[in-house]
């Protein structure tokens, strides 16, 4: 198998190739002031919002946020993988591309991996063979049919049945595959060292990646017994927070997509694609994950989530909000649909008809009705209390927005909501830094262990407004990264800001890297997508005023850390009542004040 492409030869790669010649032979581009566009292969629009610029050597859609260097360009426009857009890129440029040798322990671990979607194949073709053939096929068929599912249906889906019995796939997939079998989840081996297959006696939903390949499975009981639904365990090539039941095969449909609807059921997903609504996609039994959103929005600009309307529904709702705030830059919509109790969009398609059904998702609760329901729940906004407790909820959410003019409205619409002016609600939102825990959800799950200082990455926040900004500044200049110190390098890290980490020991280590290298080493992350975004922003600096302001930034940055410390245990003390202190503590809150004073005064 062949080996890796070192860095080193990317990196001469992306020297020799220039991104508007790549582009422009696939989509023809044109001048426009220092950049070049063109109406956006990814999304469907009528105006260009596509550029590529020259001079950093990327491309951005500003339509649909699809951004990246010219070997990524390659990658999603002629639909290759890594080592296919190098190869191609490579030969245009006349260059060779050389291989790192791998290690026996690296080859040894693709040939496995390669080895699980085989398994997962054959599994998958023996379920839908016994869907059709096995003797027991019938009750299957029968449930299928029952629930209003179609042939076509059942085969876009390459719905499946695992019949009853221990060993039918173990036998099936031949001794030599028993080890493969165990390692995707597809057979158990207990203590005595049997081995049995996990799914027996079920209807089979082949989940598939991207690339259409089989990763795991969810099989479905034909009855009421108990648990209703199996799924896969998470393996090498499966994990539940990447992978959307349906994206594949809604990708696959020809019809355009315009959003995408988030239900939370295999069955549901089903039901809408019989119902014509071929644009759903069912997470696995989890929370939509970062990652779920950054693919779905790649996709389309709004997305629908469905939930239930009970506490749960609501609690997830919640959760999805979160999650979404931080992705919704201009463009980008999210609508919530409550459904009634009792009710899911299998049961509501059937019963209303696919009309009825997609003019409840256009008339769903768009995210800033939501957000502001929510916080104002249980709140008499007219009182002066309410109103003040409106904003705390309402601020930090408002705050996770990106920057840009739909965060300005939010803001705008807060002030109006509340009688508070812009400018003091923008002051609070400096203040409140540590981000809220959820309202809903707080009544719902214990208190986490206060001990524990809050780390931002195990709360899948991103980087803060500032590091943001000295991200952007060094994605504009890479060469102003030699002003943070190793000492500002790891309060950062303590700070939870670890991308602007990663990237300032990136460049401490190569120096010489430029804005298109540094999106190469990101690419095709969730990082990558962020810092493709961020290199696209028209900036307002001129180049020379780049390394002032980036100083500033780190200065701020690195500073509010300590402020943060000293803040907490300030609003500890104070919190317990001057009454109730003990001299030292007494003289301890003294000398912290003075700091703080000290550091702020520093600071403004
Ligand atoms: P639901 O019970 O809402 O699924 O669970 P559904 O698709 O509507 O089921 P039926 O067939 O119509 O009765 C939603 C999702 O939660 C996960 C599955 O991913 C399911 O699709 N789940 C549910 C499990 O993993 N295990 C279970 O036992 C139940
Ligand atoms: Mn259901």
């Amino acid at each position: 198998m062949a080996g890796l492409i070192p860095q080193s030869f990317i990196d001469t790669l992306l020297d020799r190739t220039d991104i508007v010649e790549v582009v422009d032979r696939r989509v023809k581009l044109k001048k426009t002031g220092k950049n070049y566009s063109a109406r956006c292969p990814f999304h469907d629009e009528k105006t260009p919002s596509f550029s590529v610029n020259p001079d950093k050597q990327f491309y951005y859609c500003f339509g649909c946020g699809a951004g990246g260097n010219a070997i990524g360009f390659v990658m999603d426009y002629d639909n290759v993988d890594f080592p296919q857009a190098v190869e191609s890129l490579a030969h245009t440029a006349g260059l060779e591309v050389p291989r790192e040798q791998t290690t026996p322990q690296q080859d040894a671990q693709r040939d496995r991996q390669a080895h699980l979607y085989t398994t997962l194949n054959t599994a998958n073709h023996y379920f839908q063979q016994a869907l059709r053939h096995h003797q027991q096929a019938n009750k299957a068929v029968e449930y299928l049919k029952g629930r209003g599912v179609s042939g076509q249906i059942a085969k876009l889906y390459q719905i499946g049945f695992a019949p009853p019995g221990w060993q039918n796939l173990i036998e099936h997939a031949g001794d030599n595959a028993l080890e493969s079998l165990i390692e995707s989840g597809m057979a158990i081996r207990n203590e005595k060292d049997r081995s049995y297959d996990r799914f027996r006696d079920r209807i089979m939903f082949p989940i598939r990646d991207q690339r259409g390949r089989v990763v795991a499975f969810g099989g479905r009981v034909l009855g009421d017994e108990k648990p209703k639904y199996l799924n896969s365990p998470e393996t090498p090539v499966f994990s539940k927070s990447r992978e959307l039941y349906g994206l594949y095969e809604a990708k696959q449909s020809r019809k355009p997509i315009e959003r995408i609807v988030v239900v939370e059921g295999y069955m549901d997903v089903i039901a809408l694609a019989q119902h014509d609504i071929h644009y759903a996609v069912a997470t696995l039994g989890t929370a939509t994950s970062e990652h779920h959103l950054t693919r779905l929005y790649r996709l389309v600009s709004e997305v629908v989530f469905c939930f239930d309307g009970d506490k749960a529904g609501r609690a997830a709702a919640e959760r999805a909000l979160h999650t979404v705030l931080p992705l919704l830059e201009d463009g980008r919509h999210a609508r919530f649909l409550f459904l009634d109790e009792g009710e899911d969009p299998d049961t509501l398609v059937r019963k209303l008809g696919s009309q009825a059904f997609e003019s409840l998702m256009k008339d769903a609760r768009p995210v800033e009705q939501f957000l502001f329901d929510l916080a104002a729940e249980g709140l008499n906004k007219d009182s002066l209390e309410g109103k003040a407790t409106f904003s705390k909820r309402a601020v930090p959410l408002v705050q996770q927005l990106p920057n840009g003019v739909f965060k300005q409205l939010m803001w705008q619409s807060l002030a109006e909501r509340t009688g508070v002016e812009l400018a003091s609600l923008t002051e609070l939102a400096q203040v409140q830094q540590p981000k809220p825990k959820a309202i809903l959800a707080q009544e719902l799950t214990p208190p986490k262990d206060k001990s524990k200082p809050a780390n931002r990455n195990e709360n899948m926040t991103g980087p803060s407004k500032l590091a943001l900004t000295c991200i952007t500044l060094l994605l504009q200049r890479p060469d102003i990264a030699e002003q943070a110190k190793s000492e500002d390098i790891a309060v950062l890290n303590d700070a939870g800001e670890a991308l602007l980490c990663e990237l300032l020991t990136l460049l401490a280590r190569q120096p010489h890297s430029n804005t298109a290298m540094l999106l190469g080493h990101w690419y095709g992350t969730a990082e990558g997508e962020l810092l493709a975004r961020l290199a696209g922003e028209e900036s307002i600096i001129p180049y020379e005023g780049v390394p002032a302001q980036f100083k500033d930034c780190l200065r701020r940055l690195t500073l509010h850390p300590k402020l943060r410390v000293l803040q907490g245990r300030i609003n500890e003390l104070s919190n317990r009542g001057i009454g109730s202190l003990s001299t030292s503590e007494k003289s301890e809150l003294k000398e912290l004040l003075t700091e703080l004073r000290a550091l702020e005064l520093a600071n403004s």
